[in-house]
């Protein structure tokens, strides 16, 4: 029987009835980190969550349990293949069965607003309806195999800047059109068992407490009655939030849902034990589903599998989108390169397998684009090597390496010796060696709740001379080399969020050490207090990064202009790693870090035949664009990244994705620019989305052409096709179908993709010129010919009437565009609508 048609476990209102007052309350903020309660001796079983939408992340306090790392959500989405979404959802199920979890934090349909939002690279698209649709077959993946899907963050969670206290103006109709359309597609297609509220506020009420958004859209227009759980750290309110619908605030213990604090609200008459019963219910029917479909479904052991790997590395390679390649310089086919020399410049050897934050996986294993492109082209090539720029935002924390030297503990085994005091006291409640980072984290545990830790190591560096040594704490934090303070910072760190990431910005002071000499470096943070971020309030955590003068101030450019010189071939790998594009922070700059423009535009001074392939989760400036014959948007792609790069490289696998977003040429551009991330008013961030439904190529189809690098839908082959005449058939109230021949007519096997965008032959302003509202991933051999057909609903191309409170296709002419992008229409045909429908 389809989970969805389950009937509500039999017991659940005998069991509900049991519970006291107080059990009931307790059901509803989470026990711990990520469970929520149970009540064995009364058959209460928990919810297990676990994030993410690409890899089931082990919880923070257990981070060396490991998952595989699947592709970002923008990776799949270039896929444009629902199947292959289908596919994700089921083995991300898998993994997640095996690592005891029972609901994942995902997917994430956030919108692409603008490129420099922080987590665009977890979200599928600026598109709504690819969306929707994507994430609808996640959900369809992980549900069927007993999984509860959370689809995240209800809503319009599109930047990272203040993300818990903006305040977001947005108009209704880009609210339906836009932001909420991905979730109705989804929940009315997929049904998730559970939802997730977004951090910010809407139209000034945040979004866990917001009637509008949970009770009348969601649970009212909707119709959905699923599990609605709070953002971490997320619930603000007590009674607003019940009232409205947010069945569970999570983590625990609860910082908001205090017992006291609820029954304080029952006293006052703010709330009824009616509602504590209807979201216990709620808690309690999807923990009782769980634990049904758990013993029904039996799982397998955990650990690597085969078959995840194989999937893993397919659709990495699927989405990955072919953006130039003048000449045919690629593939780079065996036969082609044999005896030939390549550079491999950049991060050839780093995986930028995923983005920062809750969905960055500890991957079993990282396959770098260097190792890919050795086992793929083996020893018929040289290959030589060079870095080219830094990668990582911060330095690296100091540990035993050849680069650094090395460190011991109190003890002497290798690390650091952590010690954790209560404030006024010199005598350690914990002392704990062996393997320690320099690298504190402030979540996972409470060892050091309000306490003071110290990292203490002794350090014999390899090299003599200046060291850069990088810290920020979250408390006031100090560092000692030897009794001397080299380091001050005497407040909570000016970026919490940041911090919580890996991504805050650690001020740099330089020291000087003398080789084989020890040093003791001290390091000592103090908690946090009023830091402004619920969930790090008392939290103590601090990071020491680390790097000798040569290796920081290396002439890596140089380097590589001399290596790629050399070179027949350079293959230069740009991107973001987990630091610079990651939760918490919105992206830097829409330019390269490190110089990474430069390096490109060095090396393509010296060498014709240049490739870039470049992994970000969003739109980057590419002055360099016409200095280089090819490029490659590959993303994120999850922990075969290396082998699904060099499968497009080769050709071993023909690229078939197209581009989720659009690439603007200036970030001027962008349809959010000027309202992004918002302007501070009386300290408080406040943002206008006054593109309203502009979002992507609804707003760049209005501009000049030049003024996108890279349109929405674009991507090349290593193949061609052909289309016979767009015609349209079986025109009903609701739906028509669009036909259309395809032959490949190339020289191999590819996959093509069928958009079809529709718009009003009479365009005005208030509407966009057209919107994508099917699409069909189809697979040709050489030579072969299909006739596909593809039904389009009207209520994918309608538009919301905010007077009407409706939906609504108006009269008139429409066109129906099958494009190779939005900008590139190879057949268009037109059809009627003869009375304005609403509803359809
Ligand atoms: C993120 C969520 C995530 C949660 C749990 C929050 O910071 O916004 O997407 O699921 O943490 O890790």
């Amino acid at each position: 029987m389809p989970l969805d048609e389950m009937a509500p476990h039999p017991d659940l209102e005998r069991i509900l009835k049991s519970l006291t007052l107080e059990e009931k309350i307790g059901l509803l903020s989470g026990q711990t980190f990520s469970a929520t309660a149970s009540y064995p001796e009364k058959n209460v079983p928990s919810i297990k969550t676990a994030d993410g939408p690409n890899g089931v992340r082990a919880p923070a306090t257990s981070p060396n349990v490991r998952s595989a790392c699947f592709p970002a959500a923008c990776c799949l989405a270039a896929t444009f293949d629902v199947d292959l979404a289908r596919r994700f959802g089921r083995a991300l199920a898998e993994e997640a069965r095996q690592k005891g979890a029972n609901c994942i934090l995902g997917p994430t349909v956030c919108i692409h607003r603008h490129p420099l939002g922080g987590r665009n690279f977890e979200s599928f698209s600026e598109d709504p309806f690819l969306s929707g649709k994507m994430a609808s077959q996640v959900i369809q993946g992980l549900q069927e195999r007993g999984v509860a899907a959370t689809i995240k963050h209800f809503v319009a969670n599109e930047q990272e800047t203040c993300r818990t206290s903006v305040d977001e103006s947005i108009s209704e109709r880009a609210l339906r059109e836009i932001y909420l359309r991905p979730f109705e597609i989804a929940i009315k297609e997929a049904n998730p068992w559970a939802v997730m509220t977004a951090y910010n506020l809407v139209n000034g009420t945040h979004c866990d407490s917001h009637k509008f958004l949970l009770r009348d859209i969601l649970r009212g227009c909707w119709g959905w009655d699923g599990l609605v759980m709070s953002d971490w750290g997320g619930t603000n309110s007590v009674a607003d939030a019940l009232n409205a619908g947010l069945d569970l605030e999570m983590p625990g213990p609860p910082k908001v849902r205090k017992l006291a604090a609820v029954k304080e609200a029952i006293g006052r008459g703010e709330l009824s034990e009616d509602v504590i019963d209807d979201r216990a219910r709620t808690v309690l029917r999807l923990a009782l589903k769980l634990e049904a479909v758990a013993e029904n479904n039996p799982c397998s052991s955990d650990g690597e599998k085969p078959e995840h790997n194989e999937l893993i590395r397919q659709c990495g390679a699927y989405g990955m989108v072919l953006l130039k390649n003048e000449e045919g310089i690629l593939p780079l086919s065996k036969a082609k390169v044999k005896g030939k020399r390549i550079a491999l410049i950049g991060y050839a050897q780093n995986a930028l397998a995923h983005g920062g934050g809750s969905a960055s996986v500890n991957a079993y294993y990282k396959i770098t684009p260097e190792e890919g492109l050795h086992a793929a082209l083996g020893n018929d090539v040289e290959f030589s090597y060079a870095k080219g720029a830094h990668r990582e935002r911060l330095l690296t924390p100091l540990s035993s390496n050849e680069f650094t030297g090395r460190v011991v503990g109190a003890d002497g085994a290798p690390g650091f010796t952590l010690s954790i005091f209560e404030p006024g006291s010199e005598n350690a409640t914990i002392t704990r060696h062996g393997h320690i980072s320099s690298v504190y984290s402030p979540l996972g545990s409470n060892e050091s709740y309000k306490k003071i830790i110290e990292l203490v190591g002794y350090f014999t560096p390899t090299e003599t001379g200046e060291h850069y040594i990088a810290c920020s704490g979250l408390g006031p934090t100090r560092v000692y080399v030897d009794q001397e303070l080299i380091f001050e910072q005497d407040k909570n760190t000016a970026d919490p969020m940041g911090s919580l990431f890996d991504a805050a910005p650690e001020p740099e002071v330089r020291h000087s050490f003398t080789a084989g000499k020890t040093y003791q470096i001290r390091l000592r943070s103090e908690p946090p207090l009023n830091i402004g971020l619920e969930i790090l309030e008392g939290r103590s955590g601090a990071r020491l990064g680390f790097s000798p003068v040569s290796v920081h101030d290396a002439d890596l450019q140089g380097e590589a202009v001399r290596v790629a010189r050399e070179a027949d071939y350079a293959l230069i790998f740009t991107g973001h790693d987990a630091q610079w594009e990651t939760e918490g922070q919105d992206q830097a700059s829409f330019c390269l870090p490190h110089h990474q423009n430069e390096l490109v535009t060095a090396v393509a001074a010296v060498n014709k035949n240049v490739v870039v392939i470049n992994s970000t989760g969003v739109a980057i400036a590419m002055p360099w664009l016409d200095d280089v014959k090819g490029l490659i948007q590959a993303w994120f792609p999850g922990q075969e990244s290396g082998n699904s790069i060099a499968d497009i490289v080769t050709g071993a696998i023909n690229p078939e994705g197209r581009l989720p977003v659009s690439f603007p040429r200036n970030i001027e551009d962008a349809p959010a620019h000027g309202n992004f991330p918002g302007e501070y008013i009386d300290g408080e961030l406040k943002v206008k989305y006054l593109e309203g439904v502009f979002v992507g190529y609804r707003h760049y189809d209005r501009l000049p052409r030049q003024k996108v690098n890279f349109p929405f839908g674009h991507g090349l082959s290593y193949t061609t096709f052909a289309f016979g005449d767009l015609k349209i058939q079986n025109v009903q109230n609701e739906s028509f179908d669009a036909v259309i021949d395809v032959t490949n007519n190339g020289p191999v096997f590819g996959g093509v993709l069928i958009q079809l965008y529709v718009g009003k032959v009479q365009a005005t302003r208030e509407h966009p010129i057209k919107t994508l509202a099917a699409f069909q991933k189809v697979r040709l051999e050489k030579g072969q010919k299909k006739t596909v057909n593809v039904c389009i609903a009207m209520r994918d191309f309608a538009f919301f009437d905010e007077k009407q409170q409706k939906w609504t296709l108006q009269e008139g002419e429409y066109e129906v565009s099958l494009g190779m992008s939005s900008m590139d229409i190879v057949s268009s045909t037109r059809f009627s609508v003869i009375r304005t429908l609403w509803d359809p």
